[in-house]
């Protein structure tokens, strides 16, 4: 189950930034404006293991983060944090989702390719390392 983060929740989002991105990992402060923001959802699990952002502008949303601690995952958890992720962009009254993931990183891409994420284009050299960003994009279908 996932709710809506609140301000309570940012140490805890800020411990699975720092577990799961390390050097990578958001700031408080960071994480912080993103909770409060009326442009971002936050969701985290119940038992504050994993949690997920998304931006809305328009009919775009942004797949901001997504991120299961080491121990729950390969359970379907980030599955179904993005299936609320994707419902609560629709709601805002996005027709699709974006997201940028480095080349590298098999396990994402496996989770955004099962969910139906198409790779639209590559851009080189995007992350630190000169590791590559793919661009993937799902089409949010209306109900
Ligand atoms: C990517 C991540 C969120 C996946 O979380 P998870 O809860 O383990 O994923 P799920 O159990 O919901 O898996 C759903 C699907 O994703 C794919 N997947 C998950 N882990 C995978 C792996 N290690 N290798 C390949 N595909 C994988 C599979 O298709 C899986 O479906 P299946 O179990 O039916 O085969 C998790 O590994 C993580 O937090 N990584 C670190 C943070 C990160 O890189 N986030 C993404 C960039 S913001």
């Amino acid at each position: 189950m996932t709710r809506t983060a609140a301000d309570d929740d940012v140490p805890a989002i800020v411990a699975i930034e720092q577990t799961c991105f390390g050097a990578g990992a958001w700031s408080e402060g960071l994480v912080r404006d993103e909770v409060g923001s009326d442009r971002h959802v936050v969701l985290v699990t119940d038992d504050l293991q994993a949690y997920g952002a998304v931006s809305v502008a328009g009919e775009v949303a942004d797949l901001d983060r997504i991120a299961v601690l080491p121990a729950l995952r390969g359970r379907g958890v980030a599955r179904d944090l993005l299936d609320d992720l994707v419902d609560r962009a629709r709601d805002l009254g996005a027709g699709r989702m974006l997201l940028e993931v480095a080349a590298d990183n098999g396990p994402a891409i496996g989770l955004y390719e099962s969910y139906g994420f198409d790779t639209i284009s590559t851009r080189r050299g995007y992350y630190a390392g000169g590791v590559d960003a793919l661009v993937m994009e799902l089409t949010i279908e209306e109900w």
